[in-house]
């Protein structure tokens, strides 16, 4: 089978290099890839917000299957329009997709279907918003409603930052229109775990659990990145934890959006945290995350293939999927100075006989040269019977990759061996 995968980052690279091993797949391209991509997929170039371009591809190109991994994309109706020309997609549709796309359907939805989230408002008037903040109780969350590149969220410490996260979203707009609806929500504390599902309407798969790592400096200080590491499973999410998020928050999800005839099929991503009155939906995204897909999918046995199939088919009842019992590590290589100003193009080395993967996310080729040219660059991720041997493993094996100007936290994982003591 002719497969299309939309994306072109670490995650996309770890969802080819799972792909890659269904004997059914003959091959796999990339929208549009990038220069790490290229050694497992032939990369196209069309940009993965190019919906009309990449479907286009597909139908010259005979793709039998696509995989649309970026929430954009997404959100923009990517599976809509490859569906409407009849290639079969992975991915919820452009209806489902709002459940990332829009802050505040999605906490109206919890709301209207008792899924326990954080207490908030909505407002679309920004003089209300500040009046709200005179008295509202802080640290308070400032959330723009559209996606926004991920930087849209604010935990505000103080009632000055609460109000400049209003006004940057309201007045200077620095998320466009994403801001002109926002949400402002009750600070929750407790640990946070991430949970990806394998959901077609019908049942919903939670795949192994993970923890990621967001905060740039290691003991989790320093501005907020896309994810410098990931380990899974995630200790804190127990098997009672599971259970009752199950309960009061998978299935009930899946059968709002059945309800508001929104059916979700794809990869429902679960950003919760256990607090003290019970584990709660943070956020919902539409998509497998990054890095978290770096250490969930070394750890399916399961062909992603026919699951992604079957997920698209209402089949996923009947599907086995199964995850290794065992841990997994991802260590982020980032650019010296990400999430700010960074160098970059500089040569990557990547010995041959690495004992690792390595899942690239901002990398070009230069002649047959691999390049930084992005903020993340990539993450190796190594598997091991307990999470110390797979953080061991990990940055023993990151150690082997080198280019000039390299910073990784030197922390992934320490938490959740802490977290092994405190919830024995
Ligand atoms: P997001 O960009 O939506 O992933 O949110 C970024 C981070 O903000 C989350 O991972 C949480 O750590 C934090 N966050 C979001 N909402 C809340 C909340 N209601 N209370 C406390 N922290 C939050
Ligand atoms: N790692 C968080 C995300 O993918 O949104």
């Amino acid at each position: 089978m002719k497969i299309l995968v939309v994306g072109g980052g670490g995650r996309e690279h770890a969802i080819i290099k799972a792909l890659k091993k269904s004997p059914r797949v003959t091959e796999i391209f990339a929208a549009p890839g990038n220069g790490g991509i290229a050694a497992d997929a032939v990369c196209t170039g069309i940009g993965a917000k190019d919906l009309e371009g990449f479907t286009k591809f597909a139908q010259e190109n005979a793709i039998d299957f696509a995989v649309v991994a970026p929430d954009d994309p997404l959100v923009l109706g990517a599976v809509d329009m490859l569906e409407a020309v009849g290639i079969p997609c992975f991915g919820p549709n452009k209806a489902a997709a709002i459940l990332e796309g829009s802050k505040v359907f999605s906490k109206d939805l919890m709301k209207k279907y008792n899924i326990p989230t954080a207490e908030y408002n909505v407002f679309d008037d920004m003089e209300e918003a500040l009046k709200y903040l005179q008295t509202a109780p802080i640290p308070t969350v400032v959330k723009a409603d559209g996606l926004a590149l991920g930087k849209g969220v604010t935990v505000a410490m103080t009632r000055e930052e609460a109000v400049a996260a209003v006004k940057e979203c309201m007045e200077d707009k620095v998320f466009g229109e994403s801001g002109s609806h926002i949400v402002i929500e009750e600070f929750l504390t407790g640990p946070e775990v991430s949970v990806l599902s394998f959901t077609d309407g019908n049942v919903v798969i939670p795949m192994v659990s993970s923890m990621d790592h967001k905060r740039v400096g290691d003991g989790d200080v320093g501005p907020n990145t896309g994810g410098m590491g990931t380990v899974a499973p995630n200790p804190y999410y127990t098997e009672a934890v599971a259970k009752e998020c199950m309960e009061t928050i998978f299935l009930p999800t899946m059968k709002a959006m059945n309800a508001e005839g929104r059916t979700f099929k794809g990869c429902l991503y679960f950003g919760l945290m256990l607090t003290e009155k019970g584990p709660k939906v943070i956020e919902y995204n539409c998509r497998f995350g990054d890095p978290e897909t770096q250490v969930v999918l070394p750890l399916l046995e399961s062909d992603l293939l026919t699951v992604m199939e079957a997920t698209a088919q209402g089949k996923l009842a009947e599907t086995e999927v199964k995850f290794a019992d065992k841990h997994a590590c991802c260590v982020v290589l980032a650019s010296n100075g990400y999430p700010k100003a960074y160098q970059s193009g500089y040569p990557i080395t990547i010995p041959a006989d690495l004992d690792a993967e390595v899942y690239v996310a901002g990398a070009k080729l230069d002649g047959d040269v691999l390049k930084t040219s992005g903020g993340r660059v990539l993450g190796v991720t190594a598997i091991g019977d307990t999470l110390e041997e797979a953080i061991e493993k990990a940055y023993a094996q990151a150690a082997n990759v080198t280019f000039e100007n390299a910073y990784c936290r030197r922390d992934i994982g320490a938490r959740a061996l802490r977290a092994k003591e405190e919830v024995k």
